[in-house]
């Protein structure tokens, strides 16, 4: 645990009240996720139960309570990509990239796989954003060879 960010953080903070969000706010900025151990830190800094805070972090989809991946791809799950085959291509990216029954993210850190409802381009379904650049019409093949590549100027 980084003691120094924290403390910049708590600095900021000891003052207000319901400031909740905004220090989850500044430790996932600080740190890129929000990790349990600093939410206790803070709980018992500043006498406030933990559970607050995972009642938040649960509560708001930009909290993550584990490290996300350097590359991210959000794959539309919605019903027009589902009809159009949205599963056999996320089951192909899993398999591809390996990530484990029930995470989201490769052990190397290098992908976040999350899955999302309606990304409001059902006209292009199929749909994956990859990093935040949005792909349609994909197909499982489509899907991997991308994988592939960005997978490759990750090394660069
Ligand atoms: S259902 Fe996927 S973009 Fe609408």
């Amino acid at each position: 645990m980084n003691e120094k960010k924290c403390e910049a953080v708590l600095e900021k903070y000891k003052e207000e009240k319901g400031s909740i969000i905004s220090i989850l706010q500044d430790v996932q900025e600080a740190f890129g996720y929000v990790p349990e151990d600093i939410v206790f830190w803070f709980s018992e800094k500043l006498n406030i139960p933990a559970s607050n805070f995972f009642g938040v972090v649960t509560f708001y989809a930009q909290f993550y309570l584990k490290p996300r991946g350097k590359n991210l791809i959000t794959a539309c799950c919605g019903t027009a990509c589902h009809v159009k085959g949205a599963e056999p291509i996320i089951n192909r990216m899993r398999a591809d990239l390996a990530i484990a029954e029930g995470e989201n993210t490769t052990a190397d850190g290098k992908f976040t796989l999350e899955n999302v409802a309606c990304v409001g381009a059902c006209s292009i379904a199929p749909v994956l954003i990859i990093n935040k650049k949005v792909y349609g019409s994909m197909t499982a093949d489509n899907a991997s060879r991308m994988l592939r590549e960005y997978e490759k100027s990750s090394h660069r």
